[in-house]
Protein backbone atom coordinates (compact mmCIF):
# COMPACT_ATOMS: atom_id res chain seq x y z
CA UNK A 1 0.00 0.00 0.00
CA UNK A 2 1.60 3.35 -1.25
CA UNK A 3 0.00 6.52 -0.11
CA UNK A 4 0.75 10.10 -1.08
CA UNK A 5 -0.11 12.88 1.56
CA UNK A 6 0.17 16.72 0.16
CA UNK A 7 0.97 19.32 2.07
CA UNK A 8 4.11 18.54 4.69
CA UNK A 9 2.11 21.19 7.36
CA UNK A 10 1.23 19.94 10.68
CA UNK A 11 -1.91 18.42 9.27
CA UNK A 12 -0.27 16.06 6.90
CA UNK A 13 2.80 15.39 8.58
CA UNK A 14 0.31 14.15 11.70
CA UNK A 15 -1.54 11.60 8.83
CA UNK A 16 1.87 10.47 7.77
CA UNK A 17 3.27 10.17 11.41
CA UNK A 18 0.18 7.86 12.18
CA UNK A 19 0.09 6.31 9.40
CA UNK A 20 3.34 5.24 9.59
CA UNK A 21 3.27 4.14 13.26
CA UNK A 22 0.05 1.91 12.84
CA UNK A 23 2.58 0.29 10.26
CA UNK A 24 0.19 -1.11 7.67
CA UNK A 25 1.71 0.91 4.46
CA UNK A 26 4.59 0.11 3.02
CA UNK A 27 5.38 3.89 1.81
CA UNK A 28 3.95 7.30 2.62
CA UNK A 29 4.97 10.12 0.29
CA UNK A 30 4.89 13.59 1.99
CA UNK A 31 5.01 16.24 -1.09
CA UNK A 32 4.51 20.07 -0.62
CA UNK A 33 5.89 22.99 -2.88
CA UNK A 34 7.66 24.68 0.26
CA UNK A 35 11.90 23.86 -0.84
CA UNK A 36 13.05 20.93 1.30
CA UNK A 37 9.73 21.11 3.32
CA UNK A 38 8.68 17.58 3.08
CA UNK A 39 11.65 16.14 2.41
CA UNK A 40 13.12 17.27 6.09
CA UNK A 41 9.67 16.49 7.61
CA UNK A 42 10.30 12.79 6.12
CA UNK A 43 13.55 12.59 7.57
CA UNK A 44 12.79 13.58 10.65
CA UNK A 45 9.69 10.84 11.08
CA UNK A 46 12.00 7.99 9.50
CA UNK A 47 14.52 8.77 12.55
CA UNK A 48 12.07 7.89 14.86
CA UNK A 49 10.82 4.64 13.15
CA UNK A 50 14.05 2.85 15.16
CA UNK A 51 12.61 3.99 17.77
CA UNK A 52 8.81 3.93 17.18
CA UNK A 53 8.89 0.37 16.09
CA UNK A 54 7.59 0.94 11.91
CA UNK A 55 8.74 -0.19 8.91
CA UNK A 56 6.98 1.82 6.44
CA UNK A 57 9.09 3.95 4.11
CA UNK A 58 8.41 7.71 4.42
CA UNK A 59 10.08 10.05 1.58
CA UNK A 60 9.49 13.55 0.96
CA UNK A 61 9.33 15.72 -2.16
CA UNK A 62 9.02 19.02 -3.33
CA UNK A 63 6.35 19.04 -6.03
CA UNK A 64 7.61 16.67 -7.98
CA UNK A 65 4.51 14.19 -8.39
CA UNK A 66 6.39 11.59 -10.23
CA UNK A 67 7.19 10.39 -6.92
CA UNK A 68 3.80 9.84 -5.89
CA UNK A 69 3.10 7.32 -8.88
CA UNK A 70 0.83 4.83 -8.45
CA UNK A 71 -0.51 5.77 -4.72
CA UNK A 72 -3.12 3.72 -3.47
CA UNK A 73 -4.83 6.35 -1.55
CA UNK A 74 -3.65 10.18 -1.63
CA UNK A 75 -4.54 12.48 0.99
CA UNK A 76 -5.27 16.53 0.02
CA UNK A 77 -4.35 18.48 3.18
CA UNK A 78 -2.75 21.34 0.85
CA UNK A 79 -4.00 24.91 1.31
CA UNK A 80 -4.35 27.42 4.36
CA UNK A 81 -5.67 26.59 7.07
CA UNK A 82 -8.26 29.21 9.44
CA UNK A 83 -6.82 31.54 11.77
CA UNK A 84 -8.90 32.02 14.70
CA UNK A 85 -11.88 34.33 13.96
CA UNK A 86 -11.91 33.03 10.65
CA UNK A 87 -14.57 30.10 9.42
CA UNK A 88 -13.88 26.97 7.07
CA UNK A 89 -15.84 28.63 4.67
CA UNK A 90 -13.97 32.09 4.07
CA UNK A 91 -10.59 29.77 3.07
CA UNK A 92 -12.32 28.73 0.03
CA UNK A 93 -10.70 31.22 -2.21
CA UNK A 94 -7.21 30.78 -1.79
CA UNK A 95 -7.69 26.96 -1.21
CA UNK A 96 -10.43 26.14 -4.43
CA UNK A 97 -7.45 26.13 -6.61
CA UNK A 98 -4.96 24.69 -5.13
CA UNK A 99 -6.90 22.03 -4.50
CA UNK A 100 -8.40 21.18 -8.15
CA UNK A 101 -4.72 21.68 -9.30
CA UNK A 102 -3.58 19.17 -6.90
CA UNK A 103 -6.09 16.49 -7.68
CA UNK A 104 -5.35 16.77 -10.97
CA UNK A 105 -1.42 16.20 -11.05
CA UNK A 106 -2.23 13.24 -8.56
CA UNK A 107 -4.47 11.81 -10.92
CA UNK A 108 -2.40 11.99 -13.81
CA UNK A 109 0.20 10.05 -11.67
CA UNK A 110 -2.24 7.85 -10.03
CA UNK A 111 -5.13 6.80 -12.16
CA UNK A 112 -6.40 4.51 -9.92
CA UNK A 113 -6.38 6.12 -6.53
CA UNK A 114 -8.84 6.75 -4.08
CA UNK A 115 -8.81 10.11 -2.95
CA UNK A 116 -9.14 11.90 0.93
CA UNK A 117 -9.71 15.15 1.21
CA UNK A 118 -9.07 17.37 4.45
CA UNK A 119 -8.66 20.82 3.31
CA UNK A 120 -11.11 23.37 3.70
CA UNK A 121 -13.73 24.63 3.44
CA UNK A 122 -13.95 20.23 3.50
CA UNK A 123 -16.94 18.88 2.39
CA UNK A 124 -17.09 21.92 -0.46
CA UNK A 125 -13.26 20.62 -1.37
CA UNK A 126 -14.44 17.16 -1.51
CA UNK A 127 -17.77 18.37 -4.08
CA UNK A 128 -14.35 19.93 -6.31
CA UNK A 129 -12.54 17.10 -6.36
CA UNK A 130 -15.39 14.95 -8.00
CA UNK A 131 -16.07 18.03 -10.60
CA UNK A 132 -12.29 17.89 -11.36
CA UNK A 133 -11.79 14.41 -11.81
CA UNK A 134 -15.31 12.69 -12.72
CA UNK A 135 -14.13 10.05 -11.02
CA UNK A 136 -16.92 7.36 -9.45
CA UNK A 137 -18.30 8.52 -5.91
CA UNK A 138 -16.59 5.72 -3.87
CA UNK A 139 -13.34 7.35 -5.15
CA UNK A 140 -13.48 10.51 -3.28
CA UNK A 141 -13.77 10.76 0.58
CA UNK A 142 -13.87 13.55 2.80
CA UNK A 143 -12.63 12.93 6.16
CA UNK A 144 -14.60 15.80 8.33
CA UNK A 145 -17.17 13.43 10.00
CA UNK A 146 -14.50 11.13 11.62
CA UNK A 147 -13.06 14.18 12.91
CA UNK A 148 -15.68 15.64 13.99
CA UNK A 149 -17.46 12.35 15.98
CA UNK A 150 -13.61 12.03 17.51
CA UNK A 151 -14.53 15.09 19.05
CA UNK A 152 -17.95 14.39 20.25
CA UNK A 153 -17.19 11.31 22.14
CA UNK A 154 -14.11 13.27 23.45
CA UNK A 155 -16.94 15.76 24.42
CA UNK A 156 -19.46 13.03 25.75
CA UNK A 157 -16.63 11.11 27.92
CA UNK A 158 -15.79 14.44 29.67
CA UNK A 159 -19.57 15.11 30.11
CA UNK A 160 -20.20 11.21 31.50
CA UNK A 161 -17.15 11.29 33.07
CA UNK A 162 -16.52 8.11 31.70
CA UNK A 163 -13.22 6.71 29.39
CA UNK A 164 -13.73 7.38 25.98
CA UNK A 165 -13.96 3.52 25.02
CA UNK A 166 -17.18 3.48 26.76
CA UNK A 167 -18.87 6.03 24.86
CA UNK A 168 -20.17 5.92 20.59
CA UNK A 169 -21.47 8.51 18.95
CA UNK A 170 -21.80 10.47 15.33
CA UNK A 171 -21.70 13.20 13.65
CA UNK A 172 -23.46 14.23 10.22
CA UNK A 173 -23.69 16.96 8.52
CA UNK A 174 -21.51 19.76 7.03
CA UNK A 175 -17.65 19.98 8.38
CA UNK A 176 -18.88 23.76 9.66
CA UNK A 177 -19.20 25.13 13.07
CA UNK A 178 -22.84 25.90 12.13
CA UNK A 179 -23.35 23.12 10.17
CA UNK A 180 -22.69 20.18 11.93
CA UNK A 181 -25.10 17.79 13.38
CA UNK A 182 -24.10 15.80 16.62
CA UNK A 183 -26.47 12.44 16.96
CA UNK A 184 -26.77 13.07 20.55
CA UNK A 185 -30.53 11.44 20.50
CA UNK A 186 -28.12 7.77 18.77
CA UNK A 187 -24.76 8.39 20.92
CA UNK A 188 -24.21 5.67 24.11
CA UNK A 189 -22.78 4.70 27.10
CA UNK A 190 -22.23 0.97 26.81
CA UNK A 191 -25.41 0.44 24.56
CA UNK A 192 -27.10 2.87 26.92
CA UNK A 193 -28.64 5.91 25.41
CA UNK A 194 -26.75 8.71 27.06
CA UNK A 195 -29.84 10.73 27.93
CA UNK A 196 -30.23 7.97 31.04
CA UNK A 197 -26.94 9.41 32.01
CA UNK A 198 -27.08 13.27 31.19
CA UNK A 199 -29.27 16.32 31.49
CA UNK A 200 -31.04 18.08 28.44
CA UNK A 201 -28.44 20.83 29.49
CA UNK A 202 -25.48 18.69 29.44
CA UNK A 203 -26.37 17.49 25.95
CA UNK A 204 -26.77 20.59 24.93
CA UNK A 205 -23.30 21.26 26.14
CA UNK A 206 -21.81 17.93 24.65
CA UNK A 207 -23.75 19.27 21.11
CA UNK A 208 -22.42 23.00 20.96
CA UNK A 209 -18.69 22.42 21.66
CA UNK A 210 -18.50 19.60 19.59
CA UNK A 211 -19.32 22.10 16.76
CA UNK A 212 -17.19 24.00 17.93
CA UNK A 213 -14.06 21.53 18.26
CA UNK A 214 -12.10 23.02 15.59
CA UNK A 215 -12.92 26.70 16.43
CA UNK A 216 -11.93 25.98 20.36
CA UNK A 217 -8.67 24.80 19.43
CA UNK A 218 -7.77 27.52 16.61
CA UNK A 219 -8.57 29.74 19.21
CA UNK A 220 -5.74 28.23 21.81
CA UNK A 221 -3.23 27.14 19.15
CA UNK A 222 -3.68 30.34 16.79
CA UNK A 223 -4.18 27.57 13.82
CA UNK A 224 -6.21 24.89 13.32
CA UNK A 225 -5.64 21.75 14.94
CA UNK A 226 -3.22 18.65 13.43
CA UNK A 227 -3.05 15.74 15.84
CA UNK A 228 -7.09 14.39 15.85
CA UNK A 229 -7.45 15.09 12.15
CA UNK A 230 -4.04 13.09 11.15
CA UNK A 231 -5.63 10.70 13.54
CA UNK A 232 -8.89 10.87 11.93
CA UNK A 233 -7.27 10.40 8.19
CA UNK A 234 -5.31 7.67 9.27
CA UNK A 235 -7.64 5.95 10.28
CA UNK A 236 -9.52 6.14 7.20
CA UNK A 237 -6.63 4.83 5.42
CA UNK A 238 -6.32 2.41 7.25
CA UNK A 239 -9.89 1.02 6.47
CA UNK A 240 -9.40 1.19 3.27
CA UNK A 241 -5.91 -0.50 3.34
CA UNK A 242 -7.02 -3.49 5.33
CA UNK A 243 -10.50 -3.69 3.69
CA UNK A 244 -12.14 -3.32 7.45
CA UNK A 245 -15.75 -2.04 6.17
CA UNK A 246 -15.43 -0.02 8.88
CA UNK A 247 -18.03 2.57 9.24
CA UNK A 248 -17.30 6.19 9.28
CA UNK A 249 -19.38 9.37 8.91
CA UNK A 250 -17.26 11.02 5.92
CA UNK A 251 -18.14 13.21 3.46
CA UNK A 252 -19.81 11.53 0.13
CA UNK A 253 -21.67 12.66 -3.31
CA UNK A 254 -25.13 11.47 -1.85
CA UNK A 255 -27.38 10.33 -4.76
CA UNK A 256 -30.80 10.86 -3.19
CA UNK A 257 -29.46 9.35 -0.13
CA UNK A 258 -31.09 11.67 3.51
CA UNK A 259 -32.91 13.36 0.56
CA UNK A 260 -30.12 15.24 -0.56
CA UNK A 261 -28.42 14.80 -4.10
CA UNK A 262 -25.10 16.49 -6.04
CA UNK A 263 -23.80 17.55 -3.11
CA UNK A 264 -20.88 16.25 -0.21
CA UNK A 265 -21.85 16.16 2.92
CA UNK A 266 -20.99 13.84 6.05
CA UNK A 267 -23.19 10.60 6.08
CA UNK A 268 -22.30 7.55 7.28
CA UNK A 269 -20.64 4.85 4.82
CA UNK A 270 -18.63 1.62 4.98
CA UNK A 271 -14.78 1.85 3.95
CA UNK A 272 -12.96 -0.60 2.59
CA UNK A 273 -10.70 -1.71 -0.28
CA UNK A 274 -12.98 0.10 -2.71
CA UNK A 275 -12.67 3.42 -0.63
CA UNK A 276 -16.50 4.23 0.03
CA UNK A 277 -18.60 0.96 -0.29
CA UNK A 278 -21.55 1.89 0.75
CA UNK A 279 -23.53 4.64 2.05
CA UNK A 280 -25.79 3.48 5.72
CA UNK A 281 -29.28 5.16 5.70
CA UNK A 282 -29.84 5.91 9.54
CA UNK A 283 -33.28 6.56 10.90
CA UNK A 284 -33.25 10.22 11.53
CA UNK A 285 -36.01 11.93 13.99
CA UNK A 286 -37.72 14.66 12.05
CA UNK A 287 -35.68 17.54 13.91
CA UNK A 288 -32.11 15.86 13.09
CA UNK A 289 -33.99 15.17 9.13
CA UNK A 290 -34.41 19.08 9.42
CA UNK A 291 -30.39 19.76 10.79
CA UNK A 292 -29.23 18.17 8.34
CA UNK A 293 -31.29 19.37 5.74
CA UNK A 294 -29.93 23.18 7.06
CA UNK A 295 -26.58 21.86 7.32
CA UNK A 296 -26.86 20.92 3.20
CA UNK A 297 -28.29 23.70 2.67
CA UNK A 298 -24.97 26.12 4.08
CA UNK A 299 -22.65 23.92 2.04
CA UNK A 300 -24.61 24.32 -1.20
CA UNK A 301 -24.47 28.11 -0.61
CA UNK A 302 -20.39 27.83 -0.05
CA UNK A 303 -20.20 25.26 -3.44
CA UNK A 304 -21.61 28.32 -5.25
CA UNK A 305 -19.23 30.20 -4.49
CA UNK A 306 -16.71 27.92 -6.43
C1 LIG B 1 -10.47 20.98 12.05
O1 LIG B 1 -11.65 21.02 12.33
C2 LIG B 1 -8.74 21.06 10.27
O2 LIG B 1 -11.06 21.42 9.80
C3 LIG B 1 -10.11 20.83 10.61
O3 LIG B 1 -9.58 20.98 12.91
Amino acid sequence: MKVTVVGAGAVGASCAEYIAMKNFASEVVLLDIKEGYAEGKAMDLMQTASLMGFDTKITGSTNDYSKTANSDVVVITSGIPRKPGMTREELIGINAGIVKTVATNLLEHSPNTIFIVVSNPMDTMTYLVHKATGLPKNRIIGMGGALDSARFKYRLAEALGAPISDVDGMVIGGHSDVGMVPLIGHATRNSVKVSEFLSEEQMSWVVEETKVGGATLTKLLGTSAWYAPGAAVSSMVQAIACDQKKMFPCSTMLDGEYGLSDICIGAPVILGKDGIEKIVEIELSDAEKAKMAESADGVRKTNALL
